[in-house]
């Protein structure tokens, strides 16, 4: 036996609380013969101070009839205090009424009635005291299953956001690098996500279809800027350097996003100038060897780059169905042009001498210092056209200037 004062012992400890002593001490060997530790109280006032002590308590052996009060409302009482203490409660008055609504509502796990066999006692502490521990295992596991939720979703917010970090910082290296290739590209990725939303894509698959929009061309900033508009057509004809630079540019861009670690982005980027057909590169891959976003990059790329009008572009698109383009990824994104005559509009690049009144940038206007002039998206007004030549005769504007069209 234990008593009140004792530090907690590793073994599971019983409450046993009744006013005879004969009772208590039989009940004690019981709880001790099955490896457990006991602590006798008399009523329930010295059950109280026991429970004040710093011990883990997995069960109460408690007497319906106590000197200061009822076991069964001391047992009510407990299952709020210390729901996980497992409570039985011996009475010398059975009351099967009484008993059944106890164990009904949870208040009591067992009822035994005095006078008891003390194997059946023992057998009812025994699987007392094993609901106890499997209710300790499960709270553990529990909030072991918190923690490591909580640490992944950490973890996760925080990929996230290095994600969402390098992403920006790609796009905006391309934008400094060459507006005109930017532009084209967020053309491309939004054109893209729209053919992916046709084939009804996962909300995954149209983030992944977005990034690789915006990506498709970073392999081109190891080529020279005066290559770029030559990827649809004519770059077989460029001296054998950049020629080199423009056929593995897809390569590169794999590289570069591999590592970044975006899933299946360098796959797609790949394979964006391969064609349905097999005539494309930097593999001649052909039908289903070529992942279905690479295609739906392909699409709008073309219609974007190809030197020619915007109608003759969608001509040249519709024509090239089956042989350069999938067909259903080419006929989703005429679909999507005749929707939205807006698509068709395009930038051009002016001096600063030309700006005029209304013209609407497409580019951020920054210093040489790299502050923001004035947004992309800003009409422009005499006071900002003002404003703009003012501060080029301080410090020289130098970089080039883009309007929608
Ligand atoms: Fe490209
Ligand atoms: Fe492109």
């Amino acid at each position: 036996m234990q008593s009140p004062s004792q530090p907690a012992s590793p073994k599971p400890t019983v409450l046993i609380v009744d006013d005879e002593p004969q009772i208590r001490n039989i009940m004690s060997d019981t709880v001790e013969s099955l490896d457990c530790d006991s602590i006798q109280a008399a009523d329930i006032s010295q059950a109280r101070q026991a429970l004040e002590q710093p011990i883990d308590l997995a069960a109460i052996l408690c007497d319906q009839r106590l000197p200061d009060g009822s076991g069964l409302d001391f047992c009510r009482e407990l299952k709020k205090t210390s729901p996980d203490m497992i409570r039985i409660l011996i009475t010398g008055f059975p009351d099967m009424k009484v008993a059944v609504a106890a164990i009904n509502d949870g208040e009591i796990f067992r009822f035994v009635s005095k006078p008891f066999e003390v194997s059946e006692l023992r057998g009812i502490i025994r699987e007392a005291i094993d609901k106890n521990r499997l209710v300790k295992e499960n709270q553990r596991l529990h909030s072991a299953l918190v923690g490591a939720n909580d640490q992944l979703q950490k973890a996760n917010a925080s990929l996230q956001k290095a994600l969402s970090s390098s992403f920006a910082l790609c796009v905006d290296i391309i934008d400094r690098f060459d507006h005109v290739l930017a532009s084209h590209s967020s053309r491309v990725a939004k054109w893209a996500v729209a053919i992916g939303k046709q084939f009804a894509l996962s909300q995954d698959q149209l983030a992944t279809l977005e990034i690789a929009g915006q990506m498709h061309d970073i392999g081109l900033i190891s080529s020279s800027r005066s290559t770029h508009g030559n990827q649809q057509i004519g770059w077989e004809e460029l001296s054998p350097l950049p020629q080199t630079a423009m056929h593995n540019h897809p390569k590169t861009g794999a590289e570069l996003t591999r590592f970044l670690q975006y899933n299946d982005v360098p796959e797609i980027l790949i394979a964006h100038h391969e064609w349905f057909n097999g005539g494309g590169y930097p593999y001649g891959l052909a039908g289903e060897r070529v992942p279905l976003l690479s295609y739906m990059i392909a699409v709008p790329d073309a219609y974007d780059e190809v030197p020619m009008s915007r109608s003759d572009a969608a001509k040249f698109i519709e024509e090239n169905l089956g042989i350069r383009f999938h067909p259903e990824a080419g006929r989703a994104f005429l679909r999507i042009l005749n929707e939205n005559p807006e698509m068709t509009k395009q930038e051009r690049e002016v001096l600063l001498t030309e700006l005029q009144n209304g013209m609407k940038l497409s580019c951020n206007l920054y210093s040489p210092t790299g502050m923001m002039l004035v947004p992309k998206g800003q009409s422009l007004t005499p006071k900002l056209i003002q404003y703009i030549h003012q501060h080029n005769l301080s410090d020289p504007i130098t970089q080039r200037i883009f309007i929608e069209s």
